[in-house]
């Protein structure tokens, strides 16, 4: 039985000031979480103070990018040591807006995926198609090529503890969901090519979330496909409708 996963991704969201108010926020209300994991991805500049807030809680934190050297002279870039010096516990990569606005590549992420697991810190892969791609019927293909590319020289212990979270381009804060039918078949089918590159331990072991335009209204629906083990939440993980998302995938046994 896979553990559900609820992430909440800020994105460029929240001074640091706002940050801890929504914390104190949610710390009052998700203090201990039984049976899920939940975290959130604040800002680089956040993430210090926000995870010591949380030492006491069962709320996870996570980075929204890294970079793949060690140290250096890379202007502007952090890198896995530096997550794991202050404990940070996920760190989302290939978002697509890293991928349309900063240039990120199947490599990198790839690169970025290996780092992340030399320092125990769990990657949440993102990948997706444009509408126009799942118009062309090239959404499978692309989604395949996007994960085999991920994982390349992952080892299969290590492919078991990451997350894959699948958001169609489309589907990312426009309030288009996918129908839980679109999101359940592309989580299928990335399980099946996971079983394809490594076995069906592996497989029945990752966890898969799904992203794009995630709310307290079809919560319930996505998290009651097979496939589907927790979302990866923007819009609305901002607001304390997160606390109502996280408490309703609490209720499911
Ligand atoms: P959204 O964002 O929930 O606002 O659509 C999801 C994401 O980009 O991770």
């Amino acid at each position: 039985m896979r553990r559900k996963i609820i992430a909440g991704n800020w994105k460029m969201n929240y001074t640091l000031t706002e940050a801890i108010n929504f914390v104190n926020i949610l710390k009052d209300n998700i203090l201990k979480v039984d049976n899920i994991d939940v975290g959130i991805c604040p800002t680089t500049i956040c993430l210090s103070d926000i995870k010591k807030m949380v030492k006491d809680t069962d709320i996870k934190v996570g980075a929204q990018n890294v970079y793949y050297e060690d140290k250096g002279a890379y202007t502007g870039e952090i890198s896995a040591g530096m997550l794991k010096d202050i404990d940070i516990d996920y760190c989302i990569i290939g978002h697509s807006e890293r991928r349309q606005y900063f240039a990120e590549t199947d490599e990198g992420v790839n690169l970025k995926a290996k780092k992340l697991i030399e320092h125990n810190i769990t990657p949440i892969i993102c990948v997706g198609e444009t509408l126009s791609e799942r118009e062309q019927n090239s959404h499978f293909d692309l989604i395949k090529a996007q994960i085999i590319k991920a994982l390349k020289d992952i080892n299969e212990i290590d492919a078991k503890n990451i997350v894959i979270a699948y958001e169609p381009i489309w589907a990312i804060g426009t309030g288009v969901t996918a129908t839980s039918s679109q999101a359940e078949e592309m989580c299928k089918y990335i399980r099946d090519v996971i079983s394809e590159i490594y076995n069906e331990n592996v497989a029945e072991n990752i966890r898969i979330q799904y992203g794009g335009s995630v709310n307290i209204s079809n919560i319930d629906e996505l998290m009651s496909m097979p496939n589907i083990d927790g979302t990866l939440i923007g819009g609305a993980s901002l607001k304390p409708e997160f606390i109502d998302i996280i408490k309703s995938v609490e209720k499911i046994k």
